[in-house]
């Protein structure tokens, strides 16, 4: 079965059990700066989980892009992706264990037909934060699992929360049997020595661990599955790899055809990191040196370098995305509306690194030369960081081109190097930050009250998903950036100025409240940058029309604001759209 077609079945069958298909998010989360990329399907939907109404309803099933870059070293062996695609389903406060499994149950072994007895699951042992999950072991023997096909495992195994806080819980896993012998009389579904391949994880989410470790139940319980889609086809298809799936073997053959020479793990590594890459541009990437730029730049840099070691000419870059665009149009249709913008940004850092890449492995030539002259096996954390500051190296290049020669890196040294050098650039992109909110002239303060509603109206009239990507506001005018795929139409300008105006008139009250970061987040409030506000922080409502997590200051009354209007309506960067208006 194609990747597709498991994907079709899974929202259909979703579907008819009640739930509403909702749209793929971003690979780049959208109001999350926290995270770098989007990494599970129940990412974009916290708020939900943790309460807030979905317009949809309670049952929601999608398909979400999804990136993963702990394990970008790993790519090139035999299982290991940056990108890939999750399908999941939620229960919002809905339906909980036994529904859920019975669910699951039923779609592996009818409709992608998985004969029972290749299933083992697992189960939550159990510890002082939460029992032993004996009613999921159950809900498996209803649903048809024998009891010696169910593990329980700690919370290494069988609990799940993504990153260090939020709601979370614990899980049941799915396990495919491939047939192998077992690796000794222990062997179970844990142990990793592959007979056992994980297929699909449903998380009963319904606590919330806040940062000092504690948990506490959530208001509601929740349900949380997601089931890797590259990994289910392989099973289906009876690949070892998921670089035999018909997403990549196209891809992998051409570039077979191309290469001098004969290395499995570098096509892998051009397949996997051009798809991952394509997607990151898809969804307004761009490289650069910081965050997600940056490990856009190292997917890219590190695919330019595996195709100078197949030794494939780089101008037939170009003719690789055209094949992979062919491949893959079938799932993302939008990738072939942005070809052009693809391209351009991949062969324009191919381009950019090109020239560094010679003067680059020349440095590190020198480097090595250094080494052997000293009798020492490890390139310092100060080389690795001139490497790639002054030729443009990631240090996983290095890391690589130094493994080819038998030489370590030391990586430690340059995360602290890395750190510094990035303290140094978020500290002037604060100040700036400050720089546009730090006037409290009474001019300023009405823009920034302005600034709340052209946010709450932008997403009332355009978009409920907009949200503020920047905001500048000076004594003659206030700018904001938002999220929008499209240019606003004079229609849609007009509405905006007229919601504005009208909130303006019926005087509403800007209200001010100190209350911890979790609740203001628990209470639906709006921020830009979470990690940027203290633990307290003050959150302003006006009427009920915004409530968004802010320092101010604010006027005390709308009434005060004068009349708005929209001077500007521009691109500020790919997928983010920029107002200028004033208050007169
Ligand atoms: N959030 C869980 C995971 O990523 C289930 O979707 O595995």
């Amino acid at each position: 079965m194609k990747a597709i077609e498991i994907r079709n079945k899974y929202l259909k069958f979703f579907e008819e059990h009640g739930h509403k298909i909702i749209p793929s998010s971003p690979l780049i989360p959208e109001n999350d700066p926290s995270v770098l990329f989007t990494t599970a399907g129940m990412q974009p939907l916290v708020p939900y989980l943790l309460g807030k109404k979905h317009p949809e309803g309670t049952r929601l099933t999608d398909y979400q892009k999804c990136l993963r870059t702990n394990d970008i070293d790993e790519v090139g062996d035999n299982r290991h992706l940056t990108y890939f695609e999750m399908l999941g389903n939620w229960s919002l406060g809905d339906y909980f264990k036994e529904e859920s499994i019975a669910m699951s149950y039923e779609f592996l072994t009818k409709e992608l037909e998985i004969p029972a007895e290749k299933i083992s699951v697992t189960c939550f042992a159990g510890d002082e934060d939460c029992p032993r999950d004996t009613v999921t072991a159950e809900c498996w023997k209803k649903a048809g699992i024998p009891e010696e096909r169910i593990y329980y495992f700690g919370k290494d195994d069988n609990w799940w929360i993504a990153g260090e806080t939020g709601p979370c819980g614990p899980d049941t896993e799915m396990f495919y049997d491939t047939g192998k012998p077992k690796c000794s009389e222990k062997c179970n579904p844990s142990c990793g020595c592959g007979k056992y391949v994980e297929i699909w994880n449903n998380v009963f989410m319904e606590y919330f661990k806040d940062k000092d470790g504690h948990y506490t139940k959530l208001k509601q319980h929740n349900v949380d599955t997601g089931l890797g889609l590259e990994r289910m086809a392989m099973l289906l298809q009876g690949k070892q790899t998921p670089f035999e799936i018909e997403i990549f073997s196209p891809i992998m053959e051409k570039l077979e055809e191309l290469s001098e020479v004969d290395d499995i793990a570098s096509r892998r590594i051009v397949a996997e990191h051009l798809r991952a890459s394509m997607m990151i541009i898809l969804d307004g990437g761009i490289p650069s040196n910081v965050d997600r730029g940056y490990i856009l730049r190292r997917l890219i840099r590190r695919m330019v370098r595996h195709l100078r070691k197949l030794q494939i000419d780089l101008n037939k870059l170009s003719e690789l995305i055209d094949l992979n665009i062919d491949i893959l149009k079938e799932m993302y249709p939008e990738l072939e509306k942005n070809k052009d913008r693809i391209k351009n940004v991949i062969l324009e850092e191919k381009d950019k690194f090109g020239k560094t890449l010679e003067r680059g492995e020349r440095e590190f030539n020198k480097i090595i030369t250094k080494l052997q002259n000293e009798k020492q096996d490890t390139i310092s954390g100060q080389d690795l960081f001139t490497l790639y500051e002054t030729y443009g190296f990631p240090p996983e290049v290095t890391k690589d081109l130094a493994t080819e020669k038998g030489y370590k890196i030391d990586a430690e040294k340059f995360n602290e190097l890395f750190k510094e050098h990035q303290e140094k650039s978020r500290m002037g992109s604060e100040h700036k930050f400050k720089g546009g909110l730090a006037g409290n002239s009474e001019i300023e303060t009405k823009y920034h009250t302005a600034t709340h509603l052209l946010n709450a109206a932008l997403k009332l009239i355009v978009n409920k998903d907009i949200h503020q990507k920047g905001s500048n506001i000076t004594e003659e005018r206030m700018r904001f950036d938002f999220n929008c795929d499209h240019k606003l139409t004079d229609e849609e300008k007009q509405k905006v100025e007229e919601q504005v105006n009208k909130w303006i008139q019926e005087g509403l009250d800007v209200k001010c409240e100190e209350m911890s970061k979790e609740d203001a987040i628990k209470s639906g409030a709006e921020c830009m940058f979470i990690e940027k506000y203290p633990d307290i922080v003050t959150v302003y409502s006006i009427g009920n029309i915004s409530k968004e997590l802010c320092g101010g200051p604010h006027v005390k009354n709308t009434s005060e604001l004068g009349i708005f209007k929209i001077k500007k309506e521009e691109a500020s960067s790919a997928g983010v759209r920029r107002i200028k208006a004033i208050l007169c």
